[in-house]
């Protein structure tokens, strides 16, 4: 595997190997694996975990990372095609991707969507594009439309938790937050749950379906997995022996890049914030997840946050596990 950009990029038996390697790793973290080997990470984006994550990673496998964050010590970097660079962007990815390569031996970049065009993110086109420059293997730290490290993790959560990866029931939930979202994380989330064969509802408002694309995605996935995804607004119906509530807002596709016309919709949702009240008719012991970071008692109240149903903090170790086991598969395992 070359390129690592979306979960789909693993094979059914990569992908069981990869987990399995995941929690061998985190009963015995420290190797020389990757002993000499330069992994550079590109952050176009801000971070805690998943900068954090990749640099520890690599460090206890033996390697060494560094870091280039366009704009904070390093020229900012243009994506477009075919653009006059006459504004903030002193250097084009056409160079700087195929540059750093030469000096690591692979590259791990985050992009995030520009919220401009639904079409144009959903494609995840500039990652793609960032990846095709380069001639090391490509890990997405999260673009446009995926965030396969993140998925990856959470899977490896739900497996440490023993939820059913048949006949577990994952909820999907929209949440508020002051700003229209990208579709990443819910879309991967999405893909993720259904591949894994669990019962998934995506609830959310009305105008908050996620794009259609990202629905049949998901669908395809329950067909061949033998779950299913569903789609309600209807938050007591959905919660019926829900398994899991994953967290996560996202925009209203009717007005995606039009942030000012979505406002006042939005501001009448402000109760789309999961409480201890949305888990009356959840499976006992029924569990949080959100990807982090999270807005306290704007998406999920603080008692959920810090209570037994909250795993959160235990989904971004997994990234850690999970990071270094894809590091393994991609430069030094079976599937390199
Ligand atoms: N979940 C996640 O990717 O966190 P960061 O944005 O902090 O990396």
């Amino acid at each position: 595997m070359k390129s690592f950009l979306d979960l789909d990029d693993l094979s059914a038996d990569r992908l069981e190997a990869v987990l399995a390697r995941a929690g061998e790793l985190e009963r015995r973290p420290l190797s020389d694996a990757l002993r000499g080997r330069i992994v550079a990470l590109l952050f176009m984006n801000p971070s805690l975990r998943t900068l954090a994550s990749m640099q520890a990673g690599v460090a206890q496998l033996g390697g060494t990372s560094f870091v280039i964050a366009p704009g904070q010590g390093s020229w900012q970097l243009e994506t477009r095609d075919g653009v006059v660079m006459d504004g903030d962007a002193a250097e084009h990815v056409r160079e700087a991707i195929p540059v750093l390569a030469q000096y690591a031996d692979a590259l791990a970049v985050r992009c995030f969507a520009r919220g401009k065009e639904l079409g144009e993110d959903l494609a995840d086109g500039v990652i793609r594009a960032m990846a095709a420059l380069s001639p090391v293997p490509f890990v997405n730290l999260e673009s446009a439309a995926s965030h396969p490290c993140q998925v990856l993790a959470d899977w490896k959560t739900l497996d440490d938790l023993e939820v059913p990866r048949h006949g577990g029931r994952f909820v999907l939930s929209w949440v508020w937050h002051p700003r229209p979202l990208p579709y990443a994380v819910p879309a991967s989330a999405l893909a993720m749950a259904a591949r894994r064969g669990m019962q998934v509802t995506v609830l959310r408002p009305e105008g908050y379906g996620l794009p259609e694309s990202v629905m049949a995605r998901a669908r395809a996935w329950a067909a061949r997995s033998g779950g299913s995804v569903t789609e309600s607004s209807d938050r007591e119906a959905a919660m019926t022996g829900a398994h899991v509530v994953y967290a996560k807002s996202w925009a209203a596709p009717a007005f995606y890049g039009r942030p000012a016309e979505e406002a006042p919709v939005r501001a009448g949702l402000r109760e789309w914030c999961v409480s201890e009240a949305w888990y009356r008719s959840a499976a006992p012991g029924a569990r949080f997840m959100h990807c982090l970071p999270v807005r306290r008692n704007v998406k999920v109240t603080d008692e959920v946050l810090d209570g037994p149903r909250s795993v959160v903090v235990r989904q971004a170790g997994n990234r850690l596990h999970a990071q270094k086991a894809l590091l393994l598969e991609m430069l030094a395992g079976e599937g390199a």
